[in-house]
Order: C-alpha cells, then sequence, then structure tokens
C-alpha cells in the first residue's frame, strides 16, 4: 500500500514553507495549532466532487441557513501522519477513513469525495503542512476531514451544496492522563445512541449529544463517560470519543457494530494485533457485570490510541483495574499499534501510506 507521497500535486498553492515552526514538541497535547494550509473542495447535490485546491488555513465563510448549521447535515473524520526518523511521513489506513466518510455519507444524504480524492486531499494537506509534522516519537499530526452540506436551506431537506475540507494539527496525548489509566463513569440516563439511528456513523451530532454527561463527569473529577445501550442499559457501547475492550485472562471482548457504536479504525486494529499476539477476540454483546468482572479494560481511537483505564465507577460504585500502573494488555497492545504506526515494525499487512 506504499505509494509516492511526492506525486501529490501541490500546485494549487505557490509555495510550502520551510522555516521550522516555534513550537515546544514536548508540550503538546490535544488542542488546535493553526497550521498553514487546508485543502477544501465543493460540489452539488446529485453530481460529484471533481476538483480541490489548498488554500491558507482559516475561517471558511458560511450562509447562516447551511444545511450542517441548521440540520447538522455532517460527517467528520479523524487519522494520523507520523514523522519516521528517515524523513518519510506515514499514514495508517488512510482508505479506511475514506470508506467509512463514504457509508456516513450515504447515512446522511450527502455526496462524497471518492477513496482516491480522499486520500489525495489528505496527502496535499499534510505535505502542505510538513514542518507542523512532530519529529519521530513526540507526537502526530493529526488530520480532520470534514463534509458538511454548506448550502442554503430553509426547509428541511438536502443541502443543495456540499464542502469537504480537511485542516490539520500537531497534536500529543488525548487525556490529561497522558499514557496514564483514565476513570471512567458509567452513564445510567443518558444515551449516545438508539438502534436505527446514527451512531454508528461519524456525524458531527453524534458528539454535542455526548458533551453535557461528559461534562458533568469531568466536574465530579472522572475523565470521561462510558454509554450503555438504550434499550436493555445493561450492554456497553463507548465511551464519548473511543471504542472499549474489557480483557478477562487471554480473552479480550470488545462490543460488536450493530449500527449504536462507531465502527473504530482502531478498534478493527486493535482486534487484527490482539489476535496476532495471541489473544481470543470476541466482537460481541459486553455485559456491565463483565466490565466490573474484568482483569483490565482499556479505550481505542486514533486520537486516544490505547488508553488504560484504572477505574470504572457504576451506580457509584468504584471498581478498579491492576495497581496503579498501565496492565501488561494494554502495554503490549500499544506498543504493537504504534510501532506500526511509526514505521519502526514490519508493515506485512499493507497498512501504511507513505
Ligand atoms: C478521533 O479519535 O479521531 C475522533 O474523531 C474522536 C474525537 C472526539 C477526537
Amino acid at each position: 500500500a506504499t505509494t509516492n507521497a511526492r506525486s501529490v500535486e501541490l500546485d494549487s498553492i505557490s509555495s510550502v514553507p520551510s522555516e521550522t515552526v516555534d513550537i515546544n514538541w514536548d508540550n503538546l497535547g490535544f488542542g488546535l495549532v493553526h497550521t498553514d494550509y487546508m485543502y477544501t473542495m465543493k460540489c452539488s447535490l446529485g453530481e460529484s466532487f471533481t476538483k480541490g485546491e489548498l488554500v491558507p488555513f482559516g475561517n471558511i465563510e458560511i450562509n447562516p441557513s447551511a444545511g450542517v448549521l441548521n440540520y447538522g447535515q455532517g460527517l467528520f473524520e479523524g487519522l494520523k501522519a507520523y514523522r519516521k526518523e528517515d524523513g518519510n511521513i506515514l499514514l495508517f489506513r488512510p482508505e479506511e477513513n475514506a470508506k467509512r466518510m463514504i457509508s456516513g455519507s450515504e447515512r446522511m444524504c450527502m455526496p462524497s469525495p471518492s477513496v482516491d480524492q480522499f486520500i489525495q486531499a489528505v496527502k496535499a494537506a499534510v505535505l502542505a503542512n510538513e514542518r507542523w509534522i512532530p519529529p519521530p516519537g513526540k507526537g502526530s499530526l493529526y488530520i480532520r476531514p470534514l463534509l458538511m452540506g454548506s448550502g442554503s436551506v430553509l426547509g428541511l431537506a438536502p443541502a443543495p451544496e456540499y464542502t469537504f475540507l480537511v485542516y490539520v494539527s500537531p497534536v500529543g496525548n488525548y487525556f490529561k492522563e497522558g499514557l496514564s489509566p483514565i476513570n471512567l463513569v458509567v452513564e445510567t440516563e443518558m444515551h449516545r445512541a438508539t438502534p436505527g439511528g446514527t451512531g454508528g456513523v461519524k456525524t458531527i451530532g453524534n458528539y454535542a449529544a455526548v458533551l453535557k454527561a461528559q461534562g458533568e463527569a469531568k466536574a465530579k473529577g472522572y475523565s470521561d463517560v462510558l454509554y450503555l445501550d438504550s434499550t436493555h442499559k445493561k450492554y456497553l457501547e463507548e465511551v464519548s470519543s473511543c471504542n472499549i475492550f474489557v480483557v478477562k485472562g487471554n480473552t479480550i471482548s470488545t462490543p460488536d457494530i450493530k449500527g449504536t457504536i462507531l465502527p473504530g479504525i482502531t478498534r478493527k486494529s486493535i482486534i487484527d494485533v490482539a489476535r496476532d499476539q495471541g489473544f481470543e477476540v470476541f466482537e460481541k454483546p459486553v455485559t456491565v457485570d463483565e466490565l466490573l468482572d474484568a482483569d483490565e479494560v482499556f479505550c481505542t481511537g486514533t486520537a486516544v490510541v490505547v488508553s488504560p483505564v484504572g477505574s470504572i465507577t457504576y451506580l457509584g460504585k468504584r471498581v478498579t483495574y491492576g495497581s496503579a500502573g498501565v496492565g501488561l494488555v494494554s502495554q503490549q497492545l500499544y506498543s504493537g499499534l504504534t510501532r506500526l504506526q511509526m514505521g519502526l515494525a514490519d508493515d506485512k499487512k499493507g497498512w501504511i501510506v507513505e
């Protein structure tokens, strides 16, 4: 899956700045850093995207009656670029993000860029902002593709025009805990998604819907919230921004994909990495009881990578996992995945795009 990154057309901009950036690479969190360029491409409803361009990163102009602002017609993606010691820049499974955007766009009644257009746009945005990619081992360049109904619409209907946009920002760890275990609380009243809804696609509204429970949890000192299914209120769904895994002996279980949880690309990759490491992995309904009885728990996501969970609080009862440190399984899987993503391990599966 290796292609020549230099073949990407950067002809829509006059120059890529080469001066080094004034940034403390040792102090990166997960916050927006303004970079140089973003990629943008537009098309009308019923048509296909054709050609996009790189433009300076900055505010966009949008009509107050745009579909995305009024009716939430929007999707986003998240992926990362890593700088290797030898200077190469690596993307991890970008075609998976492209395919997920295409399936989400069908659910949200939007046209989508093709897999090839998506990957070319991502490559162009990364190369135009090359100086913002952290040095090896210091973080990554987070890539945020957006697809939105940017055309005006007043009555409820798909917007007449769509904008695909890719911006980037250097990032470090997602949780303030860094690589230390996070503390989750199980939410029993508010739900993230319902059967038949849009919980399984990366639409922007799914993320606004979790802010209230997340804010309440943070105010009580928790790192984030773990959601339950809305029908039985006993099966695990996902954390606000990532998928969940429970470990018991040599067995790892994670909620199966049935339309209410996000089909995470890190989730899918960790299932493969864990099987390669000799674990038995099940994608199935996982109960709260299994969670509370687990040896180890961890979360996965592009932003969070593999995040160990130190404690879960359910109906006021707190269960802790392991001693103070990171569980062995989480550590082993984190290392297996990140070595691949950073180009430190043999890419036997063809997951890396240079
Ligand atoms: C990601 O992990 O890339 C996401 O899209 C989650 C987001 C809330 C940061």
